[in-house]
């Protein structure tokens, strides 16, 4: 095998692909073989990304996964809507093309946040539809010390508010029903796995879930001991989706991206002067409910910007990302486009 990264200035992710057999078989001998050696470069780097291999189903996908991490998990209490393609593999994500996913450490808002995530990419889009990575430790350094001390000593509460599950219409920019999220309409059970991850959870008066919790803002990594942006204000605050497709817009240049740009900022300015902020599909504060100023959000979105690595998919790559010094997202694009996950403990 060979190694090398990616023509565009990052040191992540690490690129791991072959010089001579590219079987699935050849790969994972090759990771038993370099089991420890391999830990240590995910640990260093954040991602590996294998290249150029016979991967071809969601199976050898999992099984690859599997070589690296066994504690693979299917428990899943994000955001994200997703389908189940194997026992423990299953879509990245079901939103709209068009859709902003924001840098984010999967799950960074529960304390029982996967250690380890795979993405898979089954079909490459024509266009875009990349799934960028960003050092969420070099985040934490790059911060401003106004920026950083705000959160440090306050903390971050994340809210999200499920629908009913008879609310039949949603727009694209709701979150499911907690009954989708939880595969069950039995309240007691919600509430039970809320508890068991320190979720508060509230019904609302129209059948609605409000869950909120409290975390910090950063995170210690428990090998490493290097400390790292984690928390989702930039993927829930009430501005966060207009800055990022300020960016994409820049990037993309695309009439859609136009249009989406534009449509983000009405949709911003109307979702603030007809909901109340603790009623929004998604939304963060700082832990004592003190709002988080937008030109904070700005910086923490220009920082990440700034870090991130941009690489298109091609079919058959593998991902591995230390989640707890390495975030992702997606960025929009047309086309058929299937990019799987699956993540450990
Ligand atoms: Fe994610």
């Amino acid at each position: 095998m060979k190694t090398f990264f990616l023509e565009n200035g990052k040191t992540y992710p690490l690129v791991v692909a072959p010089e001579t057999d590219n079987s699935l078989e050849g790969l994972k001998n090759w990771i038993a073989k370099n089991h420890e050696d391999l830990e240590q470069k995910l640990l260093h780097y954040g991602a590996i990304l294998f290249r150029g291999f016979d991967i071809q189903a969601p199976l050898d996908f999992e099984q690859v996964a599997k070589s690296i991490d066994a504690d693979l998990k299917n428990d899943y209490m994000g955001t994200s809507p997703r389908d189940k393609k194997t026992d423990f593999v299953f879509s990245a994500s079901e939103l709209p093309p068009h859709y902003p996913i924001m840098q984010h450490c999967e799950m960074s808002f529960l304390p029982s946040a996967p250690r380890r995530l795979f993405f898979y990419c089954h079909t490459a889009p024509p266009f875009g539809g990349e799934t960028p990575i960003c050092d969420f430790r070099k985040v934490y350094k790059d911060l401003k010390t106004e920026v950083k001390n705000a959160f440090e000593t306050k903390g971050v509460k994340h809210i999200r508010n499920y629908a009913s599950p008879n609310t039949k219409a949603r727009t694209g920019f709701q979150l499911k029903s907690w009954h989708d999220m939880f595969h069950t309409d039995d309240k007691k059970i919600v509430e039970e796995k809320c508890k068991e991850h320190d979720i508060i959870c509230e019904w609302k008066e129209n059948e609605g879930l409000r869950m909120t919790n409290k975390s910090n803002a950063f995170k210690t990594h428990p090998v490493t001991g290097e400390k790292a942006w984690f928390n989702h204000t930039q993927v829930f605050h009430i501005d966060a989706a207009a800055i990022e497709y300020d960016y994409i817009h820049k990037r993309q240049k695309r009439w859609e991206t136009f249009k989406t740009e534009l449509l983000l900022e009405l949709m911003t300015f109307y979702k603030k002067l007809a909901t109340d902020s603790n009623d929004q599909s998604m939304h963060v504060t700082f832990g004592d409910g003190t709002e988080i100023p937008k030109d904070y959000v700005q910086h923490i979105q220009d920082v990440i910007w700034e870090n991130m690595s941009i690489y298109s998919w091609q079919k058959g790559d593998i991902i591995a990302i230390d989640n707890f010094s390495t975030s992702h997202g997606r960025l929009p694009y047309y086309g058929d486009r299937e990019v799987m996950v699956c993540w450990t403990s």
